[in-house]
């Protein structure tokens, strides 16, 4: 028999920073910000990333590129295991992005890659609770209330379980 599945998503979408609570605002200020320090000489394209901790604290992140280009890292894993690395204890909550090019801020919003939509999985699994994902263009910002969202029918600790080898 076969069966169809849908899996809801919502998020929402601003056009002004002013309309975000200013917690949110502020985070997406900080990864503009931090965006400002991205190594990004090969694409142009320098994203910044700012992870709000539960205590309040904001961790930052930017693109670090290289000539080896596999080697290169994105701006959310770079802010993910800073604030994993230096603050342990203190449980990511949210994360803006952010990019600039040589036209200035982006219009479109900037969303994660695969690969960092699978370490924002893996952070909210580790810490059971959801992360706030802002997404940030010029004129466009869209809310996602939790990561996991953005991987729907994710590989995780629970694909393990139920597959050993
Ligand atoms: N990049 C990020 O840092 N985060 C994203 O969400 C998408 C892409 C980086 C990788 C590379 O340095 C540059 O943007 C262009 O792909």
């Amino acid at each position: 028999m076969i069966k169809t599945f849908h899996i809801p998503f919502a998020y929402k979408e601003f056009d002004d920073p002013e309309e975000l609570n200013p917690e949110d605002r502020e985070l997406l200020f900080s990864a503009r910000e931090a965006a400002l320090n991205a190594y990004a000489p090969y694409s142009g394209f320098r994203v910044g990333a700012a992870v709000r901790l539960s205590s309040g604290n904001i961790i930052l992140g930017t693109n670090v590129e290289n000539a080896a280009s596999p080697s290169g890292i994105c701006a959310e894993r770079n802010a993910l295991s800073n604030a994993s690395s230096n603050h342990p204890e203190d449980k990511p909550v949210a994360m803006a992005i952010a990019a600039i090019t040589d036209a200035g801020l982006t219009s479109n919003t900037v969303s994660p890659c695969g690969n960092c939509r699978q370490v924002i999985a893996e952070e909210e699994f580790r810490n059971g609770i959801d992360i706030k994902i802002i997404l940030g263009g010029k004129n466009k910002i869209q809310i996602i209330d939790k990561g996991g969202d953005l991987l729907p029918l994710q590989f995780n600790r629970d694909t393990l379980k139920f597959n050993p080898h």
